[in-house]
């Protein structure tokens, strides 16, 4: 039986993380067991940051963004020496279980850890929605209210000034930031990985709004997609007439406090995660599949492929 759980929140921070961080800790203590706060992520653990943590550690952080816990990216992780050092302070904590919450990064070092006997469960945190195994990951919910409040505020000025709006939002490779963002606030083109219309069509599209329309255009465009925005905009102005701009959202989308379904997402994983180890499960990754939390071998689960935004792409092309 486990007796010692440590938490640990890695890669990109997103809101929700600490609703995650709280039903963890509170959930293993209500389940008899001790808990631990790991600092940074897997640097934490490699660098012994690591404490003891009660009920009241987790008070007052279920509204708060970011995460309490800090967190990091440590490349050097997939190095297996810098593993040992991770279980070798684990078990000077007397720690047999491990809680991560993180992206795809922080799946692969909690499958290595457990590949070194350590138990591990892994919670999907991250505000790209690109973990495959969960129809949904913590932050991409609040993370889509901000863009969508971002967006809102610029279509005013960009109606007003009869221009065209390219918005560049978040993702990492993952279109879903685009293309909910880009449904929920009406734009005018969404470019994404998955939903990328040809440069003539985007041209003829624009010209269109620009001649007949409401004379004002929004794009969204998922990051990491087109080379150069700023060309990409100039070649629109030479194309079309329409005066173009680039907003860039950045890390602001990262922030925020969580939204009410990112800490009830959290807090129904936090204690689906105790209770898996609490059922001898390790290796395993948790997500929501339509209204149920599931959970996913982790080799298994990083194997996957996202197919869930098809059905919004089909709306999209619809509404166009
Ligand atoms: O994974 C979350 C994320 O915000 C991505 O959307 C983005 O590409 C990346 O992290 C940026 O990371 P950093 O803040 O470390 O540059």
């Amino acid at each position: 039986m486990i007796k010692r759980v440590g938490v640990l929140t890695s890669g990109g921070d997103a809101p929700g993380m600490n609703a995650a961080i709280r039903a963890i800790v509170r959930a293993g203590i209500a389940n008899g067991l001790k808990m631990y706060a790991i600092f940074e992520g897997f640097k934490g653990l490699v660098e012994d940051d690591i404490i003891e943590v009660d009920r009241s550690f987790v008070s007052e952080i279920l509204m708060r963004g970011g995460t309490i816990l800090r967190s990091a990216r440590l490349p050097e992780f997939k190095d297996s020496a810098v593993q040992d050092i991770a279980v070798a302070n684990l078990k000077k904590h007397g720690i047999d279980a491990l809680v991560v919450i993180g992206g795809d990064g922080t799946y692969r070092g909690a499958g290595a850890l457990s590949r070194k006997g350590i138990n591990t469960i892994a919670l999907p945190g991250t505000i790209d929605n690109d973990i495959a195994s969960s129809d949904y990951t913590i932050g991409f919910d609040t993370c889509l209210n901000t863009i969508t409040e971002c967006v809102d505020k610029l279509r005013d000025t960009t109606s007003s000034h009869q221009r065209c709006s390219i918005i560049e939002v978040m993702g990492n490779h993952c279109g879903d930031l685009a293309i909910y963002s880009g449904t929920a606030c009406g734009a005018d083109l969404i470019l994404s990985p998955e939903y990328l219309p040809s440069e003539k069509e985007i041209i003829s599209k624009l010209r269109h709004i620009h001649l007949t329309r409401s004379r004002h255009a929004l794009i969204i465009v998922s990051e990491k997609l087109l080379p150069n925005l700023e060309d990409f905009a100039k070649h629109i102005f030479e194309a079309t007439g329409f005066e173009t701009r680039v907003e860039i959202l950045g890390r602001i989308q990262r922030g925020g406090s969580p939204s009410a379904s990112d800490r009830v997402l959290a807090a129904r994983m936090g204690v689906y995660a105790i209770n898996a180890l609490m059922n001898q499960k390790t290796s395993r990754c948790v997500g929501i599949r339509g209204m149920q939390v599931v959970d996913y071998d982790i080799d298994e689960a990083l194997k996957m492929t996202k197919s869930n935004s098809s059905e919004l792409i089909d709306v999209i092309s619809t509404l166009k």
